[in-house]
C-alpha cells in the first residue's frame, strides 16, 4: 500500500477523483497528507469532509525552496512514497523534485509538449487545432515538462468556449489521473529517456 500526498491550490476535483479511485479499492495507495498552498481552496475543504489529514501551508512571500522545505518535512512526517500535483500553481525547485525521483506527478489539460502553463485550454482554441486533451506526466524542475505516462486526445468543437473544452477535457483528467497513479502504485512503470513503458 502505496502512501500518497496531494499538493492542491484550488477546486480540487482530480484529487476527489483520486480520492475516490483509492477509497474504492481500484488503486493500491492511500492518501496521508493533502497540503494546499491556498487557506481558502475549496479542494483542502473537501479533504477536512473525506477527514484526511488536510493543511495548508501558505506560500505568499516564501522564497521557493523555503517553501518547498517546508512542505517536503509535512510530506516526509506523513511518510508520503508518491506526491500527486492535483491543480498546485506552483513550480515545484529542483530540490524538492530531487528528494522524490520519479514519485512526483501532475495533470495538466493539454496535450504536451503542446500548450504547456497556466492557459492551455485558450491557447488550444486560440491556435485553432482540432485535438487538444489531457497529460499525466511525471514531473521533473521545468513546467509541465517531464517523462509522460498517459494521454488522451479530445476534439475541439467548432461551437467550443474555454469553458465547454475545459469541462470536456476535465472529464478526462479524472479517468486518466486514477489510471496512471495506479500504474505508478503497481510499479509496472519504467522509464527510459523521457519514454515511460508500462507493462
Ligand atoms: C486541472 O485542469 C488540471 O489539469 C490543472 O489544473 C486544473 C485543476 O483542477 N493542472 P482541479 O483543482 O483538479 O479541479
Amino acid at each position: 500500500m502505496k502512501q500518497v500526498g496531494i499538493l492542491l491550490s484550488g477546486r480540487g476535483s482530480n484529487f476527489l477523483a483520486l480520492s475516490d479511485a483509492m477509497e474504492a479499492g481500484d488503486i493500491p495507495a492511500r492518501i496521508a497528507l493533502v497540503v494546499s498552498n491556498k487557506p481558502n481552496a475549496p479542494g483542502l475543504k473537501h479533504a477536512e469532509e473525506r477527514n484526511y489529514k488536510a493543511i495548508c501551508i501558505p506560500s505568499a512571500g516564501i522564497e521557493r525552496e523555503a517553501y518547498d522545505r517546508q512542505v517536503v518535512k509535512e510530506m516526509q512526517a506523513a511518510q508520503v512514497d508518491i506526491v500527486c500535483l492535483a491543480g498546485f500553481m506552483r513550480l515545484l525547485s529542483t530540490w524538492f523534485v530531487q528528494q522524490y525521483p520519479l514519485r512526483i506527478l501532475n495533470i495538466h489539460p493539454s496535450l504536451l509538449p503542446a500548450f504547456p502553463g497556466l492557459h492551455a485550454q485558450r491557447e488550444a482554441l486560440e491556435w485553432g487545432v482540432k485535438v487538444s486533451g489531457c497529460t499525466v506526466h511525471f514531473v521533473d524542475q521545468e513546467l509541465d515538462h517531464g517523462p509522460i505516462l498517459l494521454q488522451h486526445a479530445v476534439p475541439v468543437l467548432d461551437d467550443d468556449t474555454e469553458e465547454t473544452l475545459s469541462a470536456r477535457i476535465l472529464q478526462h483528467e479524472h479517468q486518466i489521473y486514477p489510471e496512471a497513479l495506479k500504474l505508478v502504485c503497481e510499479e509496472r512503470v519504467r522509464v527510459e529517456g523521457r519514454r515511460v513503458l508500462t507493462s
